[in-house]
């Protein structure tokens, strides 16, 4: 599977949204598919769910944030990371008044160990390595949001919830997308494709163990 850098530029009409979980899968940057035993899973723990939901959409939000204060003379990447910051926000507000109006709680900071594991392949200290590889984990974090969203979408039988996940789900797409060409502003498109590669590897890797535990990323 071959992916292109994106090249949207915010004029550029772009082609209609897919729904059909092969065809968002088929346009992300994932090896390994997400089973539908997840999604069942997912669907029939709701609460845990949206409370797990509610901290990636905080968290992608902080994330946005810091970049900003790694990067300042990058203006391209503050005005963009945040926006996607503020989107976020959006989002996180969205999924906590879900769980307020059900009576649901909210939770706190948690372990993401696949969020964790991936982090751990960021290198330190040497750039532009360094930046291309805290946007490639954004993109990751996004492409597999988007996955799992569009999966659970398949199953979901909650009018509310899936009404959530089908905006939030393009939305994702988007967002990976973005990283990704912003990473591809510091090198090559071939250099980026090698890099991205690993990424990609190693995070299909992670997410074959995975797929057991009702939260977004588990
Ligand atoms: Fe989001
Ligand atoms: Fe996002």
């Amino acid at each position: 599977m071959i992916h292109p850098m994106p090249r949207h530029s915010p004029s550029a009409k772009r082609p209609p949204e897919p729904t059909d979980f092969a065809e968002v899968f088929a346009s992300l940057p994932l090896l390994h598919a997400t089973p539908r035993s997840w999604a069942e899973l997912a669907a029939a723990r709701l609460p845990e769910f949206l409370a797990d939901h509610a901290v990636c959409e905080q968290q992608v939000a902080v994330y946005a944030l810091s970049l900003t204060g790694l990067y300042p003379d990058d203006v391209e990447l503050v005005e963009r990371a945040a926006a996607l910051a503020a989107e976020e926000v959006q989002h996180f507000r969205r999924v906590v008044t879900i769980l307020r109006r059900r009576g649901w709680p909210l939770w706190g900071r948690r372990k993401n160990p696949w969020a964790q594991g991936l982090r751990a392949l960021i290198v330190n200290g040497r750039e532009p390595w360094t930046k291309v590889d805290r946007l490639l984990f954004g993109a990751m974090i996004e492409a597999r949001s988007c996955e799992r969203f569009t999966r659970l979408l398949e199953v979901i039988d909650d009018p509310e919830v899936a009404r959530l996940l089908a905006d939030l789900g393009p939305a994702e797409r988007r967002h990976w997308e973005m990283f990704y060409r912003l990473a591809g502003r510091e090198t090559g498109p071939e250099e980026l494709a090698a890099r991205f590669q690993r990424w990609r590897e190693a995070e299909a890797d992670l997410a074959r163990g995975l797929g057991t535990s009702p939260t977004v990323h588990g």
